[in-house]
């Protein structure tokens, strides 16, 4: 058991970041940080952080300076959304200062946005960004909508 779980621990320089998509109202940090707390339990990996994409702290860019500043130099970033849009896909690469796609016009997404202004993030050389794929249509959370369904 020792051997397995020994396994499945990430090298010590490696960090996760959850990504919340936030909110005025604190249901949506609370949540992120409770599935957080649970991952850290399963001790796969020795950092793991919250970034709220808008409306609450820590910032994306606030968890990944608290990463950088535990020792991370693999950050691998999750954002907890169930799909794309246009936060996983223009705001937080841009975030990130991964954005690779076309400047689009701006009355496309100014909806509801609260603008964190603060210095553009700051990657070290030697420090590695990893932004993974959003939730999806996973089998895992068919089991909890019907749980839901249910009134469980
Ligand atoms: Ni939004």
């Amino acid at each position: 058991m020792n051997i397995i779980k020994k396994s499945m621990m990430r090298c010590s320089m490696e960090a996760l970041v959850l990504i919340g998509h936030g909110s005025r109202l604190p249901y949506s940090k609370e949540v992120i940080n409770k599935i957080a707390e649970k991952i850290r339990k399963r001790n796969i990996y020795p950092i793991v952080e919250v970034g709220m994409m808008e409306f609450n702290e820590p910032t994306i860019p606030q968890a990944i300076k608290k990463v950088i500043e535990k020792g991370a130099k693999k950050i691998i970033i999750v954002p907890v959304f169930l799909a794309h849009g246009n936060h996983t896909k223009r705001d937080i690469p841009k975030i990130l200062g991964i954005y690779n796609g076309e400047e689009e016009d701006s009355h496309h997404h100014e909806h509801h946005h609260h603008h964190h202004h603060e210095e553009p993030l700051e990657i070290p050389e030697d420090v590695e960004i990893v932004y993974r794929e959003p939730i999806g249509a996973d089998d895992r959370l068919v089991d909890i909508i019907i749980d839901r369904a249910l009134g469980n």
